[in-house]
């Protein structure tokens, strides 16, 4: 290339800069071909953000966001591949009642530092559900691997000894690709039920991430089925698992 024409070329990707062109580009994932990192990248990424949080790097807020910024980078097949998804459709049976949890190995990844969050599959037939609950001190991130579920979410406002306040916040329907996350300040209470046939969702959670935040970060039932309150509010028993997946799961 002449030193001219080369000149002219880095005048055009100066002027793309200036009028902040690449940038609208980049936003509107029209380079999405080009700039989906591989598999091992993403993972690399999880790991960090994660240990971000862990470290207080991240609030949990900022954490959600970033998550879900993660998990709209991801190339959905390259995912599905990797956690075997086919196969795990080929050997799992999917209960009756709730979801069948499969769990991930990811000691196989190269390079990989070390790993300090949680991760499955959740999989429902068609009318069962991952359950009403909420978590206390832990962040988690789903997205639809395949199929379709009905995800609602709610705020946890407040804490009683036999309820808690809720607010809801998410009431849609979750097709491949869709993706949540939850925390203890925002959409702490989830509930997917499966619309389709068979539905599968990836989960990435991380438990204890803040010392101030008492209590272990086993599920707390809930049902979101309970008196309405002034301001969009609900008074919102609290369950046992039993009970939990006899009227939900
Ligand atoms: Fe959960």
């Amino acid at each position: 290339m002449s030193s001219s024409r080369r000149e002219f070329g880095s005048q055009i990707l100066g002027s793309l800069v200036a009028y902040g062109l690449i940038e609208t580009l980049w936003s509107r994932d029209l380079l999405a071909d080009n700039v989906k990192p591989t598999i091992g990248d993403w993972l690399k990424d999880l790991v960090a953000m994660t240990n971000d949080l862990r470290g207080r790097k991240l609030t949990d807020l900022e954490f959600q966001t970033k998550m879900e910024e993660l998990y709209k980078r991801v190339d959905l097949k390259t995912l599905s591949t990797f956690v075997k998804l086919d196969d795990i459709e080929k050997k799992s049976k999917l209960p009756d009642n709730g979801a069948a949890s499969l769990g991930i190995d990811l000691s196989t990844v190269e390079g990989l530092p070390e790993v300090r969050f949680g991760r499955q599959i959740f999989g429902c037939k068609k009318g069962r559900s991952i359950v009403p609950h909420g978590h206390s001190n832990m962040c988690t991130g789903f997205i639809v691997l395949k199929g379709e579920w009905h995800g609602r979410h709610y705020d946890r406002v407040e804490t009683h000894a036999e309820h808690f306040i809720i607010k809801p916040t998410i009431d849609r329907a979750f097709k491949a690709g869709d993706l949540s996350t939850i925390s203890d300040h925002k959409d702490n209470i989830h509930w997917f039920e499966a619309k389709s046939e068979t539905a599968y969702i990836f989960n990435v959670h991380v438990t204890g991430y803040d010392p101030k935040i008492d209590g272990n970060s086993g599920r707390l039932y809930v049902d979101p089925d309970g008196e309405k309150l002034s301001g969009g509010l609900v008074k919102a028993a609290k369950m046992t698992s039993a009970l939990c997946h006899k009227k939900y799961g």
